[in-house]
C-alpha cells in the first residue's frame, strides 16, 4: 500500500461530502412507517407532471445521449436570452463547479469563498491542492470587502452562492456590482444560483446586466431544486463563450444523460408548475417564520427553500431526536454552525409535522 503515500496533496485532509440521510435508511434504523424528509432542499411538490410523462415514455436507453445537449441548450438560450455557445451542461451544477475548479485550480493557486458557504467550493479547492481563503461571514452572509482583501496574484477563483446554502442569505445587485467592479479581471467569479428561483427580494441580482459587463463571471444553475430533478443529476453554467469553450474541453463527452436532458427541457417549458412551486415556498416560508417566532425560536431569514434554525443547543442532538420521530433535517456542524439545523421548506402538512416534533424535542426532550 506504499502508493497511498503519493495521493495528491490536499486530498488527505478532505472529509467526504455527507449527503442528507435517505428515507429508507432512517425507516429501517428506527423502525418507522412514515418519514418527512426536509434535509436536502428538494422540491416537496416533486417534478412537474409533464416531466414524469416524458420520462415514463422514454425508451432509448441503449443510445448514447446527445453529448452537446443541443436541444436543451437551445431551450436554455431562449430562457436566458443568451447564445447556446455561452452554455455548458453538467451532471448537476456540482459538476460545473468541479469543471471550473479543474480548469483553473492547481497547487500554486488560490480560491476565495465565505465561511458557512456551500461545502463543495472547499472540497473542489482541496482536491486540486490549491490554497483557499474562507472569509468570515457578516451577519451570516458573504462579506465581500473581506473577499477583496484576500485577492492576490495567485487568486484564480471566487465562489459566491446567491442565495447561500446553508444560511439562505443573499447579495443585492448593487453590492454585487460594486464588488465585481473591484475584482481584477484576471480572477474568475463563480456565482452559484442553485436557489435563485425562490428569491423574493426586490434588489436581487440581474444576471443579464452582470453578464454583459463582466466576462470574468460565470453563473451556475441547478435542476435539482425547484425543478425537482435531483435524482437525474443535471445543471448548467453560462458565461463568456471563450470560457465555456475552454471548459468544454475538460467536460466528459456524455456527462448528461438523455432522460435528464429531456426532463429539463420539459420542466423549463412548464412555467405554471414552477410558479406554483415558488408560491408554495413563499407562503410556507412565512408560515414557518411565524410559527418559529411564536415558539420564541431564532432563525436566519432565508431567500431559499430552507431555513437555518438556531436550537441554542447541539444541532446534531436535535437532528438525532427529530430523526427518531420520523423527521429528517440537516445538522450543519460541518458548516461551523453547531447549534443550527437546516430545514427544507416543505408543504403545509410536512411543515406542521416538523413544527410539532421540533416543539416536542425542544420542550419535552
Ligand atoms: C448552493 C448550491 N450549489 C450547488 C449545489 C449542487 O446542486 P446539484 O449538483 O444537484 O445541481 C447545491 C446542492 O445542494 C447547493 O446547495
Amino acid at each position: 500500500m506504499d502508493y497511498l503515500n503519493y495521493i495528491n496533496p490536499g486530498i488527505e485532509s478532505i472529509n467526504p461530502y455527507e449527503p442528507g440521510k435517505s428515507i429508507e435508511e432512517v425507516m429501517e434504523k428506527y423502525n418507522l412507517k412514515e418519514i418527512v424528509k426536509l434535509a436536502s432542499n428538494e422540491n416537496s411538490l416533486g417534478p412537474s407532471p409533464k416531466v414524469l410523462k416524458v420520462i415514463n415514455n422514454f425508451k432509448d436507453i441503449h443510445l448514447y445521449p446527445d453529448g452537446d445537449g443541443i436541444r436543451l441548450k437551445s431551450k436554455i438560450s431562449e430562457i436566458e436570452s443568451i447564445n447556446s455557445d455561452q452554455i455548458i451542461l453538467g451532471n448537476g451544477s456540482n459538476e460545473i463547479l468541479e469543471i471550473i475548479s479543474q480548469t483553473f485550480l492547481s497547487p500554486n493557486t488560490e480560491s476565495i469563498f465565505s465561511k458557512h458557504a456551500f461545502v463543495v467550493y472547499k472540497l473542489a479547492s482541496k482536491v486540486r491542492g490549491s490554497k483557499f481563503h474562507e472569509v468570515n461571514a457578516h451577519q451570516w452572509g458573504h462579506d465581500l470587502n473581506g473577499f477583496l482583501e484576500k485577492i492576490n496574484d495567485k487568486t484564480r477563483l471566487i465562489f459566491i452562492a446567491n442565495p447561500n446554502n446553508p444560511t439562505g442569505t443573499y447579495l443585492s445587485h448593487e453590492n454585487t456590482l460594486e464588488f465585481l467592479n473591484k475584482v481584477p479581471k484576471k480572477v474568475l467569479v463563480v456565482i452559484d444560483l442553485a436557489y435563485f428561483e425562490y428569491v423574493t427580494a426586490a434588489d436581487y441580482i440581474k444576471t443579464h446586466e452582470i453578464l454583459d459587463k463582466f466576462p470574468n463571471v460565470i453563473f451556475t444553475k441547478s435542476f435539482s431544486k425547484i425543478h425537482g430533478l435531483s435524482a437525474l443529476r443535471i445543471g448548467y453554467g453560462f458565461g463568456n463563450e471563450t470560457l465555456i469553450e475552454i471548459m468544454n474541453r475538460v467536460r466528459q463527452p456524455f456527462n448528461v444523460n438523455s432522460v435528464a436532458q429531456k426532463a429539463a427541457i420539459e420542466s423549463l417549458s412548464d412555467q405554471e408548475y414552477l410558479k406554483e412551486s415558488i408560491n408554495q415556498n413563499t407562503k410556507e416560508r412565512l408560515y414557518l417564520y411565524k410559527s418559529l417566532e411564536s415558539m420564541s425560536v431564532d432563525y436566519i431569514p432565508s431567500q431559499g427553500n430552507f431555513i437555518c434554525i438556531d436550537t441554542k443547543s447541539s444541532g446534531k442532538e436535535i437532528f438525532e431526536s427529530l430523526m427518531k420521530k420520523g423527521v429528517i433535517v440537516r445538522p450543519i456542524d460541518l458548516y461551523e454552525m453547531p447549534t443550527h439545523i437546516r430545514v427544507t421548506i416543505g408543504n403545509r402538512t410536512e411543515n406542521n409535522i416538523f413544527l410539532e416534533k421540533f416543539n416536542e424535542v425542544l420542550y419535552k426532550g
